[in-house]
């Protein structure tokens, strides 16, 4: 039978014990991490989630203890009382917290006996994900995965601490809602009380942020849970939690400014790593012209670059067509490369241009004495030279090409960008590489809809003095949006918000959307600004994926406690599942399952 803690008193954490505590009685409870029996001795490696403690249970100095102690099985639940001493020099364990002492046992209550685990309990284990997620409650027990979620406490507990002290108030908002206007598939939940009703669960919580603006709370925020019905990935789950903030009688560089005092004071407080601010600052276009994206990673060059005037009227058809089709081309210089990469190599890298819609990637290799490549022969030696010239390129380069319209062109060159990067190993993982990314366009147009949509969402305000151009070039129209980007992942994005009810209705017109559909999406909010609107902005941090970067992991899913996998479901609880006909009935549903 399972004994209890009755009468005893943990004293510690098992890796919080310290040199003061030497020749003191201390009380630990936890797993038995590891078993090591001499014979004559046994050692245990107690855990919890504070690391390691070596206890040890001598049969000379207690035969009877000594005796219970080799009952003891991995991840059997233990409270030991005993005194803790040094260890012999020879015995010293330098890697762990506690490697210089150990507690010598005095008294073992076993708590609970445990089923030899599934999976290991160890850091950084290679375990199947699959198995992992399922028998997550242990996978939790790993030291890793424990660090990982006390920094995420750690941090959740800095932005309401700096958020409270810069004035902010924190107030929550409802999960049962109205759809939001963020723009994935929401998430729905039957109404009981009105047959054939749903609540949209909130996407973010946008619409609420702008009314408690309205409402006069001046600065809000909140670790608000977001729901979004998408395609996952290893940074998206269909629920996640934002570092959500709205903030009233601002313009963008003050957004900018607390946020960055949010980000310099969380990775020096968990991280210690001080940060520059203000952060770097990229226009969209530049981030794009440069990099192809408008989340770079800018740790290391590659940079893009546009060729497309040089090669208009070149003899390379694919160039001059693509260009003249309004498209580009553009290059970058894989430095080093030509020597490097062999030819089956290099066709890898079309190969994977292609995966991003390219229908090719030319390249030049530049060699001691002339060049290689099978494009060359159908271009000008002025062209050539000239590509050479603002190419940079030097004996030892390869240079690659796509030509295309200016989406593909960005979209194949800037993971071709990341992939040379990878191959070449020019990212430095120590880096820390934070910019803004600001003045992305308002609209774009929507090819199957035929019609331009939001590109943040229609509440996002255009710039000042782009107002003009909304009705004769709205794709020119610049909005008052930022991203903010960690080592080439978008952490964060916001934008000021319009508050003038003309401009309003103005921007939904644009974009196609009713005055009457606007006002059954959005009434309540239109309604709201028409007494009395601060001018207002904010943001929102996707909190996962922050603590993701901090962590060091490659996946939001190491920094969840229970996440989902690829196809939205729990692999623990087995969530989606069926429900009772009873429930559904109550919901006035009928499933074609059930048909
Ligand atoms: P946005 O839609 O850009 O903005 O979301 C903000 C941040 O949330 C994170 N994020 C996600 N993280 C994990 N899984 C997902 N499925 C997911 N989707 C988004 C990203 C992103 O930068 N209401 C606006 C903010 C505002 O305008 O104030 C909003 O939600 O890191
Ligand atoms: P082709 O004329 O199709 O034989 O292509 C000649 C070279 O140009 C090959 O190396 C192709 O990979 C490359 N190429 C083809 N289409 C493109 C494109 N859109 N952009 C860049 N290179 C291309």
């Amino acid at each position: 039978m399972a004994e209890n803690i009755k009468g005893m008193k943990r004293t510690h954490r098992c890796a919080e014990v310290t040199s003061e505590d030497i020749g003191r009685e201390v009380v630990v409870m936890g797993w038995a991490h590891k078993r090591r029996d001499l014979g004559g001795v046994i050692f245990i490696d107690l855990r919890d989630r504070s690391g390691v403690l070596q206890v040890v249970f001598n049969v000379e100095t207690d035969s009877a203890l000594h005796a219970k102690a080799e009952q003891i099985r991995s991840e059997y639940v233990l409270a030991i009382k005993g005194v803790l001493v040094n260890r012999s020099e020879d015995t010293i364990n330098p890697s762990i917290k506690t490697g210089k002492w150990e507690l010598v046992a005095k008294e073992l209550r076993i708590l609970s006996k445990a089923a030899t685990p599934p999976v290991l309990i160890e850091e950084n284990v290679e375990t199947n994900e699959a198995v992992r997620l399922k028998y997550r409650f242990l996978d939790l027990r790993r030291p890793d995965m424990q660090k990982n979620l006390m920094l995420r406490h750690k941090v959740t507990k800095i932005a309401r601490d700096y958020f409270d002290e810069q004035g902010f108030l924190e107030i929550e908002t409802p999960i049962l809602m109205k759809s939001t206007p963020e723009g994935a598939r929401d998430y729905l939940v039957p109404s009981r009380v009105h047959p054939g009703k749903f609540y949209a669960l909130p996407q973010s919580p946008q619409i609420f942020k702008q009314i408690l603006m309205v409402s006069g709370y001046d600065r809000y925020f909140q670790i608000a849970r977001c729901f979004r019905d998408e395609d996952l990935r290893s940074d998206r789950q269909p629920e996640f939690t934002q570092i959500d903030l709205e903030m009233s009688f601002v313009d963008v560089d003050d957004v900018i400014a607390i946020n960055e005092g949010f980000l310099k004071r969380a990775f020096d407080k968990v991280l210690g790593i001080k940060l520059d601010t203000p952060f770097m600052r990229l226009t969209y276009k530049e981030a794009m012209d440069r990099f192809g994206t408008d989340k770079p990673d800018t740790r290391f060059g590659l940079e893009l670059v546009n060729l497309s005037d040089i090669v208009e009227n070149s003899g390379f058809k694919v160039f001059s067509d693509a260009v003249s089709k309004g498209g580009s081309v553009r290059a970058i210089n894989a430095k080093g490369c030509g020597f490097k990469f062999a030819r089956r190599e290099i066709d890898a890298l079309i190969e994977f241009a292609k995966l991003y819609g390219a229908k090719g990637m030319a390249w030049i290799a530049v060699e001691e004495n002339g060049l290689k490549s099978a494009i060359t022969k159908f271009m000008s030696e002025d062209e050539i030279s000239q590509i050479i010239n603002r190419m940079k390129a030097e004996p030892g380069d390869l240079i690659c090409f796509i030509a295309d319209d200016d989406e593909i062109v960005f979209d194949a060159l800037s993971h071709l960008r990341m992939e040379i990067a990878a191959k070449l190993n020019l990212i430095d993982d120590s880096k820390i590489n934070l910019l803004w990314v600001t003045e992305f366009p308002l609209l774009e147009y929507d090819d199957e809809e035929k019609r331009w949509v939001a590109k943040h969402h229609p509440f996002t305000s255009p710039m000042d003095e782009d107002i003009g151009l909304l009705d004769s070039e709205p794709k020119r129209v610049r909005a008052k949006a930022y991203d903010i980007v960690l080592n080439g992942v978008e952490i964060g994005g916001g934008s000021i918000r319009i508050h003038d009810q003309e401009l309003q209705k103005k921007m939904f017109s644009i974009i196609g959307l009713p005055e009457e559909e606007a006002q059954k999406r959005f009434g309540f909010l239109l309604e709201a600004f028409k007494y009395g609107t601060p001018p207002h902005g904010g943001l929102a941090f996707g909190l996962d994926r922050l603590i993701m970067l901090m962590a060091n992991r490659n996946s939001i899913r190491d920094v969840i406690a229970f996440p989902k996998v690829q196809n939205a479901s729990c692999l623990m609880t087995g969530a989606p599942d069926s429900v009772e006909i009873k429930q559904l009935r109550e919901l006035h549903i009928r499933t074609l399952e059930a048909d």
